[in-house]
């Protein structure tokens, strides 16, 4: 249970902070497409961005899970960021804040991620093409492609035949072919990139969640795609939104560094030199939140032939649970300390599997404080799961955490998941066939590092 004065510290509104943001950061009259004059009249309350699309400029190219929505990423870097902001995130996935620093014309943004495939949408989305050049490389592909005389290297990975059909694999063997023999890496990397869309069309997958499964009614001899056309749809359409792109970045500034790492660990980044960070950790452990790993591993198998990905998911926060009862950070969050409890009296193991993801979000924490000016903002968006059936206030646990490192919570909004791609049901308890809602609401964490 919660106590009462814990709920009431959180209860604010978000046009309080806006005000006081505001009145600091005079720069709220360049809406562009993203806000319509009817949406200005709400711009301080909306958080939800239910009529928008999330889908904007290279944002469309690849779906990621749990991505940012680009308007609130831009939103929120609009009020604490300007020209000459070097911003972060630490967990950056797909990169959305990257391209919308890019398209603010930030001065620097870097991002951390551990996931090699993540890592590679993001430099995709973030390299501006002259798009002609690209449909003048598509039509190369397309016409290399129909010669039946190609030569190509069939493609092979563990278990490749369980998730694609012989035909299919041939199909697109073929056409990776063609995409590897265009020697600009920036143009390859971008057919690359829908290259992997295609895959997973084509695969054997069931897109419902994002654990890898099989799609029953697509293992029947009626599921014939065909490769070139799904390729035809996606590059077309990723060519029309990097030409939306291209017309707003081909003058931006902003230098951009994607580290493909841990953010437990500190990386190649000053103490103190960052202005502003920006993230979404993940809700949970990926065994029972969101399986990146999984998600990620057959595009990246195609593109990259790596089988390091098959281990990415115990990697990644929470991934490993050997941890005891006695670590240091039960004793700074009371919130913490009572759930756990609660959770251990049902199942010890799931007791572990939360500590030990907490733990390493605060290796992550203590790593953002260091990498952070005095007096500057730090910005979390993330969820409350439950596990076990107790409600795991993660909003309150991240404010105690980082209270012991030396950041003020000034605020926490909560807004609710309109488009976010997630999967609608989890399992709280793990048994078979017991689901619930899964989360349905996001907390905007507002930290300031004293
Ligand atoms: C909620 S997603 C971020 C999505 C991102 N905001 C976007 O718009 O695409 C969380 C990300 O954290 C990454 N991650 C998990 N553990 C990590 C770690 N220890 N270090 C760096 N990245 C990690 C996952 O691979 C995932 O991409």
């Amino acid at each position: 249970m919660i106590s009462e004065s814990k709920q009431l510290k959180i209860n604010f509104t978000s046009e309080n902070l806006f005000r006081i943001v505001a009145s600091n950061y005079n720069r709220f009259t360049e809406y562009e497409n993203y806000y319509s004059t009817e949406d200005t009249k709400n711009w301080y309350s909306e958080w939800d961005f239910k009529n928008y699309n999330p889908n904007i400029y290279s944002h469309g190219f690849h779906q990621y899970p749990a991505k940012f929505i680009p308007q609130l990423a831009r939103k929120i870097l609009r009020v604490f960021t300007d020209e000459n902001s070097v911003v972060l995130d630490n967990f950056s996935g797909s990169g959305t804040t990257l391209i919308e620093c890019l398209l603010l014309n930030r001065k620097k943004v870097i991002g951390i991620e551990l996931n090699p495939f993540a890592c590679f949408m993001a430099k995709v989305k973030t390299t501006p093409i002259e798009p002609n050049k690209l449909r003048e490389y598509f039509l190369e592909i397309a016409y290399n492609y129909a010669d039946k005389n190609i030569v190509y290297d069939e493609q092979v990975f563990y278990n490749i035949n369980f998730w694609f059909k012989k035909e299919t694999i041939t199909q697109l063997s073929k056409l990776k072919s063609m995409i590897l023999k265009i020697e600009d890496e920036n143009i390859k990397n971008f057919f690359l990139l829908s290259l992997s869309e295609v895959i997973r069309r084509v695969s054997l997958t069931n897109h419902s969640g994002f654990k890898l499964c099989r799609d029953k009614n697509k293992i029947t001899e009626d599921f014939n795609p065909n490769v070139l056309e799904e390729f035809r749809k996606v590059s077309s359409r990723n060519i029309n939104l990097m030409s939306q792109f291209f017309d707003k970045v081909k003058n931006s500034k902003t230098e951009i560094k994607i580290i493909e790492g841990d953010s437990r660990i500190k990386q190649e980044i000053e103490d103190n030199s960052i202005d502003f960070i920006l993230t979404s950790p993940p809700y949970g452990d990926s065994r029972t939140t969101v399986a990146y790993g999984q998600f990620s591993r057959l595009s990246w198998q195609w593109i990259n032939n790596n089988n390091k990905i098959y281990s990415l998911d115990e990697e990644l926060l929470g991934g490993k649970n050997n941890v005891d009862f006695n670590n240091e950070i039960i004793e700074y969050s009371p919130i913490l300390k009572e759930q756990l409890e609660e959770i251990k009296t049902k199942c010890t193991k799931r007791a572990k599997d939360v500590l030990s993801f907490y733990i390493d979000l605060y290796k992550t924490l203590k790593n953002a404080h260091d990498y952070l000016k005095s007096d500057k903002y730090f910005v979390l968006v993330t969820g409350n799961r439950t596990v076990k059936n107790v409600f795991l206030r993660t909003d309150i646990i991240i404010s105690e955490l980082s209270a012991t490192l030396g950041f003020k919570t000034e605020k926490i909004l909560y807004r609710n998941i309109i488009n976010k791609r997630m999967p609608a049901k989890n399992s709280p308890t793990n048994e078979k066939g017991v689901l619930c809602d899964t989360i349905l609401k996001e907390n905007i964490i507002f930290l300031r590092k004293l």
